[in-house]
């Protein structure tokens, strides 16, 4: 199997398919959200505390871990020690459960790129959101009551993330990130100058940054700067084990991480800086103070913006366009990685054609996401949304840091990656995965626990 594993075409492919899969909804709509309601500015020393202690440090034990082994997430550890093959599912189904509702939600983005051209929300976007457009399919159990244009978008999103998959690594993967990535990049820049040069951006920008150190305080604060560094470089899913399994002997493995977990950070503040100008005109075109407009994820992108771009004049509509356009391109290269991680461990263990596995996964993945794409999808969302970043992540980055911090040992990674490094890893890594970071975790699962039963 290994010896006809599938390569990445070039390193910059890789790293392009790695911030693909980083860079996504967690970015554009839940990292500005974040940053506001945890202290603004403040909020960045916990951050870059999470990013420097877990988010790096995991990084670089994925990347070489599936460099090293050269095995989806369950057959890397496999060849590691036998007995850790488990671990390695455990991330791969999660990325798939992840995916029905993501993919749920891009489907619903990409129905409202084609809204956008006219605005089809009028001017109640919250009533049409919730009203005309879930209850096109008010539930799977209606059938007859089903109109398709719900989904039509998540019916895309299955037959592109087939496609693509079923291309392989260099000719699906690669290709689609080297289009997509800079085009994204490029729109979320225009959305950013326009965002700031917007009147009342500057009342959003100051509520955004406006440092609150009493937040900082918060362990509450601390384990969500956490929770965002995982869920956003895609750690802990088998995603960045999976992709660093098709790099070529020689690549520098240190050098790739520092440059994903960047490059992710760098479009987060640039999505953070574009909402909350945005957000600010909202709110100074309305009269109203920014508290009253700030929201995350769905209301933000379903709602609150799409009202903005009504109040934006002629030029609303070519933004509500390249807004849906940045959701879509960026949550569509981060929905490929999880099928390959999962198809991938599949295609691993069996040995059988990646067509044929790619082709099985797009399909049952479709048939829970239509399901999903109905208004009911919101309720799921919510539950397991919650369970996977609560209890998921966190359990499987403590089970990893541990096997390989202290099982595997935490020193072979580093003789691994140094050589083909430019600048090697010092011991501080070792510090960081073997307790730094189990520390961190540990505390998490427990003040999850804790105030789960509260
Ligand atoms: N990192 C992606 C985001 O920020 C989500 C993701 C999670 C992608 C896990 C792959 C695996 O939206």
């Amino acid at each position: 199997m290994s010896q006809n594993r599938d390569q990445w075409g070039s390193k910059i492919g890789f790293i392009l398919a790695a911030v693909g899969s980083a860079v996504g909804l967690g970015n554009i709509w839940r990292y500005p959200y974040l940053l506001y309601s945890s202290g603004g500015g403040a909020f960045l020393v916990p951050y870059f505390f999470a990013l420097f202690t877990a988010g790096i440090p995991l990084m670089i034990l994925e990347y070489s871990f599936g460099h090293k082994f050269k095995g989806s997430t369950p057959l890397a550890l496999a060849r590691a020690n036998k007995k850790w093959e488990w671990l390695g599912w455990w991330p791969s189904f999660n990325s798939i459960v992840i995916l029905t509702y993501y993919s749920m939600i891009l489907g619903w983005a990409v129905n409202y790129l084609f809204l956008a051209f006219t605005q089809a929300w009028g001017s109640d976007p919250n009533g049409f959101f919730f009203g005309e457009f879930l209850s096109l399919s008010s539930g799977p159990f209606e059938l007859g009551g089903i109109k398709w244009p719900i989904f039509f978008g998540i019916t895309l999103i299955w037959f592109i993330n087939w496609f693509i998959c079923y291309r392989g690594v260099s000719g699906g993967i690669e290709k689609l990130n080297k289009v997509l990535l800079p085009t994204l990049v490029g729109i979320m820049i225009l959305i950013v100058i326009r965002g700031i040069t917007l009147p009342g951006a500057v009342v959003g920008l100051n509520k955004l940054f406006t440092p609150d150190w009493s937040k900082v305080m918060d362990p509450k604060v601390w384990i969500a700067a956490y929770g965002q560094i995982f869920f956003s470089l895609s750690l802990a899913m088998g995603v960045m084990i999976t992709y660093s399994s098709y790099l070529p002997e020689k690549t520098d493995i240190v050098n790739s991480a520092f440059m994903t977990a960047f490059a992710n950070s760098g479009f987060e503040f640039l999505a953070a800086i574009g909402v909350f100008g945005i957000l600010g005109f909202m709110a100074t075109s309305q009269g109203v103070p920014v508290e009253e407009v700030v929201t995350a994820s769905i209301g933000l992108a379903f709602v609150a913006f799409p009202k903005v771009f009504g109040l934006m004049g002629p030029l609303g509509v070519v933004f509500g366009v390249l807004f849906f356009a940045c959701l879509v391109f960026a949550g569509l290269t981060s929905s490929v990685s999880m099928v390959e991680a999962f198809a991938s461990a599949v295609m691993d263990k069996t040995g059988a054609d990646r067509k044929k596995i790619v082709t099985y996964t797009a399909i049952g993945g479709y048939a829970v996401g239509v399901l999903f794409a109905t208004g009911a999808g919101l309720y799921f969302l919510d539950i397991i949304d919650h369970f996977i970043n609560a209890y998921g992540t966190v359990v499987i980055g403590l089970s990893e840091a541990v096997i390989v911090g202290w099982l595997y040992g935490a020193h072979k990674i580093r003789e691994h990656v140094n050589p083909i490094s430019i600048y090697p890893v010092g011991s501080w890594w070792d510090v960081m995965v073997k307790f730094i970071t189990p520390a961190v975790l540990v505390y998490m699962l427990i003040s999850n626990l804790v105030t789960e039963f509260k």
